[in-house]
C-alpha cells in the first residue's frame, strides 16, 4: 500500500516535471481555460457575439484583431499593453514605427470589454479579451478553434521604446525571424505556424514596396500587380493596401504558404520562409497539408499566449483597456 501510494506519487511527480518543462522560459502555469467559468461564465459568448458584429461589418477585422495580440503578447508579454493611450504621463506602443498608422481594432475591443464589464464588472482582463477575440477572428474566418488558456492581468504601464525593438520587422531574415522567436520561447516551427497568420488581412506599400521593387525572389507578374498599387517613391501612397494572401485574403487557409511556394509572399520576410533557406521543409509541409498547418497553429498560438502573463496579484483588471486604473 505504502509503496503503491509511493509509485504514484512519483508519477505525478514526473507528469508535473514534463508539464513544467513544456512552459515557455519564465512562464508560470497558471493561465487555464476554465478560469472565468466561475466569475464570468458568459465571457466566451460576449467576446463571440462582439467578435461577430465585427467580421460582419468588415471580415478583415479578424486579421486586425489577431496581429494586435501578437504585438501585445511580443511586447513585454500578453499583458494587453498594446492596448494602452499615450498620455501625458505614458508614452506607449501604439506610435511606436510597427504599429504606427498600421494596428487597428481597438474599437471593437472597447465595445467587448464594455459588454464584458457589464455582465461582469472588475472581473476580466483586456488581454484576456484580445486572447479570446483573436481566437475567434482566425475561427469566423474559417480557421480552427482551440480553449485559451486564462488568467492575464493587465499591465499598469508601457513603452514605445519596447515595441520597436521587439517586434520583428518586414525586411528580417529567416535567421533574423528564428532568433526574434527563439527569444520569446517560440521555435522555428512556432515561428513559420505563427507567420501562417499571414493567410489573412492586408498590408501597407510601405511594408511591400522594397520587396516589390528589389527583391529577385518574387513572381514577376506578381511584383507588376503589386507596384501598380504602391509607387516607389517613399511617402507617396504608403497606406494603400495590398492582401497578404493574393487569393483568399478573408479565409483562413492554408494558402499562404502555397503562395510563398510560387514565390507569392508580399513581405519579404514571408518570402524568407521558402527562400532556400532552413525552415523551407515547413513552409511545404504546410503548403500540401492543411491539417497539420491548423494543428500547429494552435499548438504555437497558446505558447505565444503563454509570454510572460501578470498573474496572481501582479498588474491589474483595467476599468478602460486605453488607460491604467
Ligand atoms: C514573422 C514575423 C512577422 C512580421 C515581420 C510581420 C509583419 C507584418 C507587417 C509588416 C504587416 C502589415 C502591416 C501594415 O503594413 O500596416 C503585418 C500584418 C499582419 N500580421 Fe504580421 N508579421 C509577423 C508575424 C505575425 C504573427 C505571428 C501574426 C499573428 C499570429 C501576424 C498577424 C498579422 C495579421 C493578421 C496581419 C494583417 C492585419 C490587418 O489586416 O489589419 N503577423 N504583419
Ligand atoms: C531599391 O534598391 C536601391 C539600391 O539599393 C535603392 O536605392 C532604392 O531606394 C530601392 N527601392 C525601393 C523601392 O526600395
Amino acid at each position: 500500500m505504502a509503496a503503491a501510494l509511493t509509485r504514484r506519487a512519483a508519477a505525478v511527480a514526473a507528469v508535473l516535471a514534463t508539464v513544467t518543462s513544456l512552459l515557455a522560459p519564465g512562464a508560470v502555469a497558471q493561465l487555464s481555460p476554465s478560469f472565468y467559468s466561475g466569475s464570468c461564465s458568459s465571457l466566451e459568448s460576449i467576446v463571440r457575439s462582439g467578435m461577430v458584429s465585427a467580421v460582419q461589418q468588415e471580415p478583415r477585422m479578424g486579421a486586425s484583431i489577431l496581429r494586435l495580440f501578437f504585438h501585445d503578447c511580443f511586447v513585454n508579454g500578453c499583458d494587453g499593453s498594446v492596448l494602452l493611450d499615450d498620455s501625458s504621463t505614458l508614452t506607449g506602443e501604439k506610435n511606436a514605427g510597427p504599429n504606427a498608422n498600421s494596428l487597428r481594432g481597438f474599437e471593437v475591443i472597447d465595445a467587448i470589454k464594455s459588454r464584458v464589464d457589464a455582465a461582469c464588472p472588475g472581473t476580466v482582463s483586456c488581454a484576456d479579451i484580445l486572447a479570446v477575440a483573436a481566437r475567434d477572428g482566425v475561427n469566423l474566418l474559417g480557421g480552427p478553434s482551440w480553449g485559451v488558456p486564462l488568467g492575464r492581468r493587465d499591465a499598469r504601464t508601457t513603452t514605445q521604446a519596447a515595441a520597436n525593438s521587439n517586434l520583428p520587422s518586414p525586411s528580417s531574415s529567416a535567421a533574423t525571424l528564428i532568433s526574434a522567436f527563439a527569444s520569446k520561447g517560440l521555435d522555428s516551427r512556432d515561428m513559420v505556424a505563427l507567420s501562417g497568420a499571414h493567410t489573412i488581412g492586408a498590408a501597407r506599400c510601405a511594408s511591400f514596396r522594397s520587396r516589390v521593387y528589389n527583391d529577385s525572389n518574387i513572381n514577376a507578374g506578381f511584383a507588376t500587380r503589386r507596384r501598380q498599387v504602391c509607387p516607389a517613391q517613399g511617402g507617396v501612397g504608403d497606406g494603400n493596401l495590398a492582401p497578404l494572401d493574393a487569393f483568399s485574403s478573408v479565409r483562413f487557409d492554408n494558402g499562404y504558404f502555397r503562395n510563398l511556394l510560387s514565390r507569392f509572399g508580399l513581405l519579404h520576410s514571408d518570402q524568407e520562409l521558402f527562400n532556400g533557406g532552413p525552415v523551407d521543409s515547413i513552409a511545404q509541409q504546410y503548403a500540401g497539408n492543411g491539417g497539420a498547418f491548423s494543428a500547429d497553429f494552435i499548438t504555437a498560438m497558446i505558447k505565444m499566449g503563454n509570454i510572460s502573463p501578470l498573474t496572481g496579484s501582479n498588474g491589474e483588471i483595467r476599468n478602460n483597456c486605453r488607460k491604467p486604473n
